[in-house]
């Protein structure tokens, strides 16, 4: 099944979560067709089901949830449905309020919503777009060390929480004025253990260290180990 042009009640009969301030939010919001020459596939550095969108209400991303790999071919939308609270989207909602109460640097979720198909669901978030934000392999500072020690508290503190970013990858850091931000937070959960030495911490920092190697290739392999490094000295210092 498609979302949109070709099936326009796609959502009926999901349920929605909303934020404060977001009660307008309804099922056609998750529709890209409904926003017309408002929305626009977002190029970089995603998996081709993100949108930015400029609602009256602000900007705005809308991404909806698709699988990869091998799972793709058998559907590309559909996850086993074991209750609203445990789908994708109103998991990921629920994280992003939680990291931004704790003051850290997320964009805030604006609505997530979830539709029961027998025994599997479909599902979509809204998210508050950050303003002028750039994934890090994009943005002109990319070769500052400043810039990736900046990267590196930022993680840090993030670990800090507990919070277990599955995907860190170049792409899901976002450079802003002044400031780091970390996305995409599917499947990522906050655990309790923080100890130092926590295995989860050094997987979050080696799947991102493999993304460096593919991703930034336009430097050299010296350009990387030194920019590592100065990553590596903020995530500690932090
Ligand atoms: N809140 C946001 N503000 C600005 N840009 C965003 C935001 N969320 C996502 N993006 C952009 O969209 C891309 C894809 O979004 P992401 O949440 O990482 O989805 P996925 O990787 O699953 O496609 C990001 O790499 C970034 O360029
Ligand atoms: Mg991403």
């Amino acid at each position: 099944m498609k979302f949109g042009a070709e099936d326009n009640a796609g959502w009926k009969g999901a349920r929605i979560l909303r934020a404060p301030g977001y009660t307008q939010v309804d099922e056609q919001w998750f529709c890209p067709e409904f926003w017309g020459g408002q929305a626009h596939s977002v190029a970089a550095g995603g998996r081709g089901s993100a949108w930015f969108i400029q609602s009256e209400s602000g900007a705005l991303v809308l991404r909806h949830y698709r699988r990869g790999g091998l799972a793709a071919r058998v559907s590309d939308r559909r996850y086993l449905f074991t209750g609203f609270d445990k789908t994708r989207s109103f998991s990921e909602f629920r994280l992003l309020q939680n990291l931004h109460e704790c003051g850290l640097p997320v964009p805030k979720p604006v609505a997530a919503i979830a539709r029961r198909r027998g025994l599997s669901y479909e599902a979509a978030i809204l998210i508050e777009r950050i303003k002028g934000a750039q994934p890090l392999p994009e943005h002109p500072d990319v070769r500052d060390e400043k810039l990736w020690q900046q990267v590196g508290e930022t993680i840090g503190s993030f670990h800090q929480e507990g919070l277990d970013h599955v995907d860190l990858n170049c792409d899901n850091i976002l450079v802003a004025t002044g400031r780091i931000y970390l996305i995409d937070f599917d499947r990522c959960r906050l655990h309790r253990e923080t100890e130092k030495a926590a295995g989860w911490k050094d997987r979050n920092l080696r799947r991102l260290r493999r993304s460096v190697e593919k991703r930034l290739r336009v430097l050299t392999e010296q350009e990387r180990t030194n920019l590592w490094q100065a990553l590596l000295e903020g995530y500690f210092a932090a």
